[in-house]
């Protein structure tokens, strides 16, 4: 009953921003006719106080909503990278390429603006085919368009469209390099564990991941230091969804949501280990530069010992589930209680969202909310 009260509560808080919202939803409708796909959650305005699961249980809604949510949101940011950094192509149209930019990021890798290009489409493709499901089973798909309301980069390459996700002030915790290459520590099982930065500086103060304007675009030390900021956001965002999948799908009910969760889970995985091997070229000679605008400095680490050197990116052994037992490889944390709400604060911390409005962050703790009240083997 608690729960139940609980829930409607945050449900009733998020229908009276859908109502308001709709003045805002106007203003997005170019760029709605290509992220929005026509599906909208004001649409349940006279459905009743709930979303509705259609055929799934409450808990498989919620936890696909979730996921559809921080897949829009991931979606927004890589087109973002995409347009400035990427390959131009109609599978992630609407930018036209910065130069400069793609050169510097090509310097990690030469083929980084394809891999740019390809995780901009794969992110589109995991949030259209969430929604697609949820519609699919009679339930509500989750809509962010309303809240496309910030302004982007203006430099060459930049359509222009308002965006829902900030990328220009950016705080890093890498501390993910570190704790996949210790054998010692687990946060699930430790959780007061620390993990060392790979780039202390990007853990404390704003830093932009792509040029705001042209301005940005030179001394090179500087557009290199930007291009090494989305090297380390790109694995940083990844590793975030590569603990997400698993965490929740542990609460899912129905097998075949089981299935969607375990199969788009490894390919975040599959974007985070391909960047964490690009972020290595960042923290090693010669583009482990020091910003001379704000004195971000990368570190080389192409000799820093086994837990920070650059090349080592398979994920060490770790203790798993209990000490008493023998140290596995694996994905960590996977701790499944509160996941959606951590996720939520992981994205926040890191500046991802600066800008945006209240009834933005009210939108998405319901949905973290409603995530985490998931129960396995619940009908309800
Ligand atoms: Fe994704
Ligand atoms: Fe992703």
């Amino acid at each position: 009953m608690k729960d139940a009260q609980k829930g409607s509560k945050a449900r009733a808080g998020r229908r009276s921003f859908l109502t308001k919202g709709l003045a805002a939803a106007g203003a997005a409708t170019t760029a709605g006719a290509f992220l929005g796909h026509g599906l909208s959650a004001f649409a349940d305005d006279e459905r009743g106080p709930e979303e509705k699961s259609g055929r799934l249980t409450h808990g498989d809604a919620a936890l696909l909503r979730f996921a559809a949510a921080a897949e829009v949101i991931e979606s927004d940011f890589w087109l973002q990278y995409n347009e400035l950094g990427g390959i131009q192509d109609s599978e992630a149209p609407g930018g036209s390429g910065n130069p400069a930019y793609t050169a510097a990021l090509n310097n990690l890798d030469e083929d980084m603006n394809v891999y740019i290009h390809d995780n901009t489409d794969d992110e589109i493709s995991h949030f259209t085919f969430l929604n697609a499901y949820l519609e699919s089973k009679g339930a509500d798909p989750v809509d962010l368009e309303p809240f496309r309301t910030l302004p982007g980069s203006t430099a060459t390459g930049s359509s222009g469209m308002p965006r829902i996700t900030n990328l220009m002030k950016l705080t890093l915790d890498t501390s993910w390099w570190t704790r996949y290459r210790t054998d010692a520590q687990n946060p699930d099982l430790d959780p007061t564990a620390t993990f060392p930065q790979a780039v202390p500086g990007l853990s404390k103060g704003k830093f932009t991941a792509i040029p705001r304007t042209d301005a940005d675009l030179s001394p090179d030390a500087h557009i290199q230091a930007i291009a090494n900021t989305a090297a380390f956001h790109f694995a940083t965002i990844e590793q975030g969804g590569n603990s997400l999948y698993p965490s929740m799908a542990q609460r899912a009910t129905d097998v075949e949501v089981l299935r969607i969760l375990i199969s788009i889970g490894p390919t975040e995985t599959m974007h985070f280990q391909t960047w964490q091997d690009k972020a290595g070229h960042a923290v090693s000679p010669p583009f482990n530069v020091t910003d001379p605008t704000n004195g971000l400095t990368f570190p080389d680490l192409s000799e820093a010992g086994e837990l920070l050197t650059n090349n080592l990116i398979m994920p060490e052994p770790c203790p798993f589930l209990s000490q008493k037992l023998p140290k596995c490889s694996i994905i960590r944390p996977t701790e499944t209680r509160g996941i959606a709400m951590g996720v939520l604060k992981f994205l926040t911390d890191m500046g991802l969202f600066i800008g945006q409005s209240k009834e933005f962050f009210e939108f998405m703790r319901d949905l973290a909310e409603d995530a985490d009240e998931a129960r396995r083997g619940f009908g309800q």
